[in-house]
């Protein structure tokens, strides 16, 4: 994955220009972004999703001060933000970007580690909304105070990753209080260059799996409509889900909705009162089992079959979890009808934010004309596509791949 040279070289600027020139020599820090393939808001409920770490994310640059506290600068929100990396921190409200780095800190805290003061600078190259730049900055942040500290939640690669992910996921939940699942923790943290991940949500194990697509390839379609109360619908929908389980797990003996089989969904629904928990459920359970056909559609080369489990995935988030909108709706329904389009559907958390799009290569510039009309002329403002390139996890970069660049 090539490094975003010149936004690097702003990211150096901003640190110089709001703290000063330093002999202290800084340390460079990557964290992708991630689109999920397949398997939405399934993983709160132990479920399989399909995740990818991408092209963009989050530079984060950091040097050792003398002033004794943390102080930061983003070239992507305004201010420069300050605290002591070893006392108890306070978070915004509504939480602001430096609450998920303070979130960050304030687990390492927990953990018995002293940690060093720093000046940082970060920019984000994550377009849009529902591609989880909070997720990155989270996990970037954890692989930046271990590469620092040289305190490792686990001495083994894996295991590490896997504890950094629930770790930057407890301090989403817990400091900034958004009930997130792992999913896009896990993803930043245990991404692999060219691979999708098959996740398992309930213990975070992963089969890496190739996306061969032969003469097709994969696009993110940004709705660029912002995700209004996203973070609310997002807790009621996780309400309603634990609803169900609390219901269904005496009668199936299951931990997780998604242990339920898929013979024994029907008879579960019809032991469900409210008929919309009844819907959620049938979500929950439908999508989990397509994560596990995808996995064998991928596995078996069968492309027109992968794209129709993310029509059916779509058509499931729309109908029964109800978390897609007008403008994903729109988008998803123009990128479906075009020629060279085998499956698309809403990613992410959904309300709004980016859509995936599974077409045929030599079709992309017809598709990008299309579906870009279409949209102004239905929605009254631009959507924004983006080629989805796999990349590997947060790590650190050497300084020294970085091309110089001018500005
Ligand atoms: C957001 C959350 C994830 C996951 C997705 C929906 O991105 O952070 O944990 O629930 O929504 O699949």
């Amino acid at each position: 994955m090539s490094t975003n040279n010149s936004l690097v070289r702003q990211v150096e600027l901003a640190l110089n220009e709001s703290f000063g020139s330093s002999s202290a020599t800084p340390r460079y820090f990557f964290s992708p972004a991630r689109v999920n393939l397949i398997g939405e808001h399934i993983d709160y409920c132990g479920g399989l999703v399909m995740p990818a770490a991408i092209q963009f994310g989050t530079y984060i640059l950091a040097r050792p001060n003398a002033v004794g506290r943390v102080r930061m600068v983003s070239l992507n929100q305004p201010g420069t933000i300050e605290f002591d990396p070893n006392a108890d921190a306070q978070r915004q409200n509504p939480p602001i970007w430096g609450d998920y780095v303070k979130g960050v800190f304030a687990e390492y805290r927990a953990r018995g580690e002293r940690l060093p003061a720093l000046d940082i600078a970060i920019g984000g190259d994550i377009p849009g909304n529902g591609l989880s730049s909070s997720a990155s900055l989270e996990v970037g942040i954890a692989v930046m105070i271990e590469a620092l500290t040289g305190y490792q939640t686990s001495p083994e690669r894996f295991a590490n990753r896997q504890a950094i992910s629930w770790l930057s996921q407890h301090a989403e939940n817990h400091f900034v209080g958004v009930n997130c699942g792992i999913m896009d923790q896990g993803a930043i943290a245990l991404g692999m260059d060219q691979r999708a991940m098959l996740m398992n949500c309930s213990d975070l194990s992963v089969d890496y799996v190739p996306v061969e697509l032969g003469d097709y390839c994969l696009m993110i379609a940004n709705s660029c409509k912002a995700r209004m109360l996203a973070d609310s619908a997002y807790n009621q929908r996780r309400a309603e889900v634990e609803q169900a389980l609390e219901l269904l797990a005496p009668v199936f003996h299951i931990d997780n909705l998604c242990q339920l089989p898929l013979a024994s969904l029907q008879a579960a629904l019809d032991l469900l009162p409210d008929p919309i928990i009844r819907r959620r459920t049938r979500h929950v359970v439908s999508e989990h089992h397509r994560v596990i056909d995808s996995g064998d559609k991928l596995a078996a080369a069968d492309i027109a079959g992968f794209g129709q489990l993310l029509n059916q995935s779509h058509a499931s988030l729309q109908q029964d979890y109800e978390v897609t909108g007008n403008e994903l709706d729109t988008l998803v329904g123009l990128a479906q009808a075009q020629p060279g389009v085998l499956g698309a559907r809403m990613t992410g958390a959904g309300f709004g934010g980016c859509s995936l799009v599974l077409l045929r290569q030599d079709a992309v510039t017809e598709f990008i004309e299309r579906v870009g009309a279409g949209y102004r002329a239905a929605i009254g403002y631009d959507a924004e596509f983006y080629p989805v390139q796999i990349g590997p996890g947060a790590e650190e970069i050497l300084s020294n791949t970085i091309l110089p660049e001018a500005l």
